[in-house]
């Protein structure tokens, strides 16, 4: 495998070269011997950032591919004392090998199918970074976490999780669901009700403390606790959403049943088992935005930066986004500016899952007048 170097944080990568596996001059990160995708490099620097919060003990990166998430934590965040990188693939591990001498860094590495190390093997931090649904990996991570340790999955299989594909929606993740307006949101969820679910088979609760969703994926991350009445608390806030196609006008209820809008009177979409309770944990969050400033170095720091200032205004709201443009246009009435739909409401804000969203804690009647108001 001929190999590249490049740097990514505070690390110096050797990668398979590109230019080797391109074809029609063009290259997808999978075509290569070894997986290193330079566009998941903000996920890894929130990762960074979410370590550093968390600042565990032991880590496992169970699908590690070239090392350069457990080698980032290990560099970037420090304090780490037991560092396993795992990839099944053999040319995998033989690169992390490299990876690893040229950083300096200690760590084990195992070739192993990811599910059967994880049943071995426990850590106080454990990351899932899977090719599309992390669900074969969510009950092993679980069963992996020490108790009050922190598990994170990166999910790239939207079409499931928003349900654009059905069949798969329920496979990968039990929803019998419909696609939403706000289906951005409403994915995150149906991910979350999931490992919390699993979570429960093990007599462990799963606290969704930050979560979000940027450019194909979405990463979540759950603080893990033992406690069968902890899981029952957890599975009693996990219900199902409805929508009318017609009006846009929405329930939450814990039941799956076959509801009729009571303005229009036709079938309302749903989608669900989906997590009902909050996105974020306040003082989670709220450390992520203090050590911010550690990690000015980072390409991505505005970016990031300007994430969890809107995610901070936001986690305000429970209530799904409200989609501007489809309301609108139920209204038959021009979009007018979010920030204008805000301030009418009083109490709403952006939401960083749609730039055409807002999110409120007042019912659909009121943010139809504010767009009848912004628009007569
Ligand atoms: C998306 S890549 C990981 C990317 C890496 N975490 C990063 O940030 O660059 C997924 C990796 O999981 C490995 N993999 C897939 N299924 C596995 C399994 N059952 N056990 C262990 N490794 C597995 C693949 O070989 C691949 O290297």
């Amino acid at each position: 495998m001929n190999l590249i170097e490049i740097k990514e944080g505070k690390v110096s990568l050797l990668v398979p070269n590109p230019k080797d596996y391109e074809k029609n001059g063009k290259f997808d990160p999978s075509w290569a011997p070894v997986f290193y995708n330079p566009r998941m490099k903000l996920n890894r620097d929130i990762s960074v950032l979410i370590v550093s919060v968390i600042k565990p003990k032991s880590i496992i990166d169970a699908l590690s591919a070239s090392g350069i998430r457990g080698l980032r934590y290990y560099i970037e965040v420090g304090g780490v004392e037991k560092l396993i990188l795992n990839d099944k693939n053999p040319l995998a591990t033989e690169l992390i090998r490299k990876n690893i001498e040229k950083n300096k860094v200690e760590a084990q590495i195992t070739t192993r199918d990811a599910n059967s190390l994880l049943y071995e093997v426990k850590a106080e931090f454990v990351d899932i970074d899977p090719f599309g649904s992390p669900s074969p990996f969510i009950l092993s991570s679980i069963n992996s976490v020490i108790n009050k340790g922190y598990v994170a999955f990166t999910a790239t299989d939207l079409s499931a999780l928003e349900c654009s594909s059905k069949s798969s929606a329920r496979r990968k993740y039990d929803l019998i669901c419909d696609k939403l307006s706000f289906s951005k949101e409403a994915g995150i969820r149906g991910l979350i009700a999931k490992v919390i679910r699993e979570s429960a088979i093990l007599e462990k609760a799963a606290y969704p403390v930050f979560s979000f969703y940027f450019d194909y994926y979405y990463r979540v991350v759950f603080r893990v606790e033992s406690g069968a009445k902890k899981a029952d608390n957890l599975l009693s806030k996990q219900g199902y959403y409805y929508e009318c196609p017609k009006c846009g006008l929405r329930e939450a209820s814990e039941y799956l049943e076959k509801k009729k809008c009571p303005k229009c009177g036709i079938d309302m979409k749903k989608y669900g088992p989906a997590w009902l309770g909050t996105l974020w944990e306040k003082d989670f969050v709220e450390k992520m935005r203090d050590k911010l400033n550690d990690f000015s170095y980072l390409d991505n720091y505005f970016t990031i930066n300007k994430l969890l200032d809107i995610i901070i205004k936001e986690s305000k709201y429970d209530n799904p986004y409200y989609r501007i443009d489809i309301l609108s246009s139920y209204l038959k009435r021009n979009i007018p500016k979010r920030e204008y739909i805000i301030k009418c409401l009083g109490s709403a804000s952006v939401t960083h899952f749609d730039y055409r969203g807002i999110k409120s804690d007042k019912g659909m009647d009121e943010v139809n007048e504010c767009i009848k108001k912004l628009t007569s």
